[in-house]
């Protein structure tokens, strides 16, 4: 297991727009590096606790994401989610219902803040064989679409917050966040 330093808010790479992933029909073929930072994330995320995490985060910019879990300790009373790498994702909103929820980040260690997102996206992108995945999702599998696809276009959630006041560290909100 390879884990990276994990970057965290402040650092430009998490402000950068991320560039599409090449030739992404067959993206590991002939690509070890692209393999080799996919399992990076991988480990990365798993060693972190995360339930999700995108390049940027390993000071990648390039448009590859993953995600799921089954149980996680940082978000205790979520309902799996199916693990899933996606290279260039994408996603739509199914309808304007947005609805609030804690969120935290592997970027802005031991901070969670309420964060309005769609209730219900669809979602594609390329797996690692290069096959387009298309998914519905709804509440906590479609927030944590939505969140990592905002570090491709160099967004992190303290700036979708409608409320700093819901906002601060773990161990100060309380069981709130666990909700
Ligand atoms: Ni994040």
């Amino acid at each position: 297991m390879v884990t990276q330093a994990i970057v965290k808010m402040g650092n430009k790479k998490l402000a950068t727009p991320s560039t599409p992933v090449a030739n992404f029909k067959n993206p590991l073929s002939g690509c070890p590096e692209l393999a080799l930072l996919i399992q990076n994330m991988k480990d990365t995320m798993i060693a972190k606790e995360g339930v999700g995490i995108g390049a940027p985060q390993v000071g990648c910019n390039k448009r590859i994401i993953m995600f799921g879990f089954d149980e996680n300790k940082r978000y205790p009373n979520k309902q799996p989610v199916p693990f899933t790498v996606l290279i260039n994702p994408q996603y739509r909103p199914l309808s304007e219902e947005m609805i609030d929820g804690w969120e935290g980040c592997l970027s802005v260690p031991c901070i969670r803040g309420l964060v309005p997102r769609y209730l219900s996206i669809e979602y594609s992108g390329y797996d690692l064989q290069g096959n387009l995945v298309t998914r519905l999702a709804e509440d906590f599998h479609a927030r944590i679409v939505q969140h990592e696809c905002d570090h491709l276009d160099g967004i992190l959630f303290p700036y979708r917050l409608k409320d700093l006041k819901e906002f601060g560290y773990e161990d100060e909100l309380g069981e709130q966040i666990y909700l």
